[in-house]
């Protein structure tokens, strides 16, 4: 089929990747050029360099015949009179995080573009049916919004549907070969019948949910999950990491495992951070709420688990200086991890872009900056903001030179070993922060050797001189 993507971000190139990989034609489209410029070089580095997402840069060249990427809207509209499918995957950011309103602007300004040019295809005849679908994040009635705004914008022959996207970044591509459900909300046969014919790989596949819904069901379901696994996280940080923080003689790990051997209970989500980040879990939990807020409903509950995830960053930041009364200020720290997470370089909402920040507001005279993947990122975010605050190594050893302390913000698995470096390079006394439990296996071995150890989901521990 010809499918084409309004969007080339981490759910359309992903998407669209996969798509030509189960032989479907796909072309996308983005405003940004220098985007649409990487991908266009199909060279694995250069795609990897400015966009990491693991084996994404693999497919896109292995699928390189089925794929067309495109930044000029009248090349792209040449392929509406053949569409099939047009996927929606541009950003849907909020207005204001604490009050969960979209901003709607890029969604907006794409589906009116969209809007004039189907007008026109087919010679103006419209004669091709085409499914919009929806991958955006959007507010819960947006589908029929945008159906009778096509219908006065004069298009035809087509049916908008809501195809939400569950994907986990840094495992996007494996979850798009198999994943746990798709779903589908639509209000016509017509157009669950073009996105099973789409979709045909996973529709009756073992183990695949397919579900068919309307398209309100289709938005909450997603903004649901995603909260569903933000109280997860939520309640992991602040109940079974306080209570391994503050009575002593219990260890976060194997309280962990006599809860999640529970098989009611399941393993999602019971492993300590600093806060809860990533573009979706707490933005589509604010929404959530605002949405229900709007319709008179009682989001206590929802504002209570958001408001458990900023407090239990403000609760780490602090101990460090009242656990291991360390001052900030004027110190040269080593920061391990920018990415909100490992396997990605998104920065977007990662608790370690917010303990810079904080570490630079509270008088750090540098932070040494290391993370595999996403120093680029960071950089190109933040420009000059930190100035020589800020400077990025090359190497684990090289951001620990010369530093009163390190801290842990990401979970790339490299980190796990940094115990060892630590003892090599930086000679005790010194503060260890570790906002990933990385090293856990060594906090006893680092507290003998003189080490401060302040590590969420662990009493602090004083080094022992
Ligand atoms: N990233 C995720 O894990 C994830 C998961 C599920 C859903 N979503 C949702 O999917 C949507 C896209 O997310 P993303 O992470 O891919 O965002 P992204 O910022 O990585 O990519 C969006 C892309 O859209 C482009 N764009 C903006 N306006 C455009 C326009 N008018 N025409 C064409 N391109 C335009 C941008 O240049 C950008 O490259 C959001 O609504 C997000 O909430 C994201």
């Amino acid at each position: 089929m010809q499918t084409l993507y309004i969007g080339a971000g981490y759910v359309g190139s992903c998407s669209a990747a996969v798509m030509a990989k189960f032989g479907h034609n796909a072309v996308v489209y983005d405003v940004n050029k220098e985007r649409i410029g990487v991908f266009n070089t199909f060279n694995r580095d250069l795609i990897e360099a400015s966009f990491f997402e693991q084996d994404l840069s693999s497919l896109i060249i292995q699928n390189k015949q089925r794929m067309v990427f495109l930044d000029d809207y009248s090349q792209f509209s040449n392929y509406f009179d053949s569409a099939d499918v047009i996927f929606i995957c541009v950003p849907t950011p909020l207005k204001d995080d604490d009050v969960g309103d979209y901003d709607l602007s890029y969604f907006e300004a794409a589906l009116s573009e969209l809007s004039a040019a189907l007008t026109k295809r087919n010679g103006g005849a419209q004669e091709k049916y085409v499914v919009v679908a929806v991958k955006s994040t959007v507010p819960i009635e947006t589908q029929e919004r945008v159906a009778r705004d096509f219908e006065k914008a004069g298009v035809k022959n087509f049916g908008v549907v809501s195809n939400p996207e569950f994907l986990v970044e840094g495992q996007a591509i494996k979850d798009s070969f198999s994943p746990d459900r798709v779903v589908v909300g639509a209000s016509q046969e017509k157009d669950f019948s073009v996105m099973r014919e789409l979709y045909q790989r996973f529709y009756n596949a073992p183990g695949v949910g397919y579900i068919e819904v309307n398209p309100r069901e289709a938005a909450a379901g997603k903004l649901l999950s995603n909260y569903v696994l933000l109280s997860r996280l939520v309640t992991t940080f602040n109940v079974i990491g306080r209570t391994s923080e503050v009575i002593p003689g219990i260890q976060f790990e194997k309280l962990r495992k006599i809860i999640t051997t529970d098989k009611r209970i399941g393993s999602y989500g019971f492993y300590n951070n600093i806060y809860a980040g990533g573009s979706c879990l707490t933005k589509d939990s604010s929404a959530l709420a605002h949405q229900i807020e709007s319709a008179s409903g009682n989001t206590d509950q929802i504002r209570n688990i958001l408001g458990g995830n900023l407090f239990h960053f403000d609760n780490f930041v602090e101990r460090i200086s009242k656990d291991a009364k360390f001052s900030i200020k004027g110190k040269t720290l080593a920061v391990f991890g920018l990415s909100f997470k490992r396997d990605t370089n998104d920065i977007r909402n990662s608790g370690a872009a917010d303990m810079v920040a904080r570490l630079i507001e509270g008088g750090a005279a540098q932070l040494r900056v290391y993370d595999p993947v996403a120093n680029e990122m960071f950089k190109r975010h933040f420009g000059d903001k930190y100035g020589d605050k800020v400077y990025y190594c090359e190497s684990e050893q090289e951001a620990l030179q010369g530093s009163a302390g390190c801290l842990i913000l990401t979970d790339w698995p490299q980190f796990s070993t940094l115990d060892q470096l630590i003892l090599k390079v930086c000679p005790a006394p010194y503060l260890v922060v570790d906002g990933r439990r990385m090293i856990s296996q060594s906090y006893n071995k680092l507290q003998d050797a003189g080490y401060d150890v302040v590590a969420v989901g662990s009493p602090f521990l004083k080094g022992k001189s």
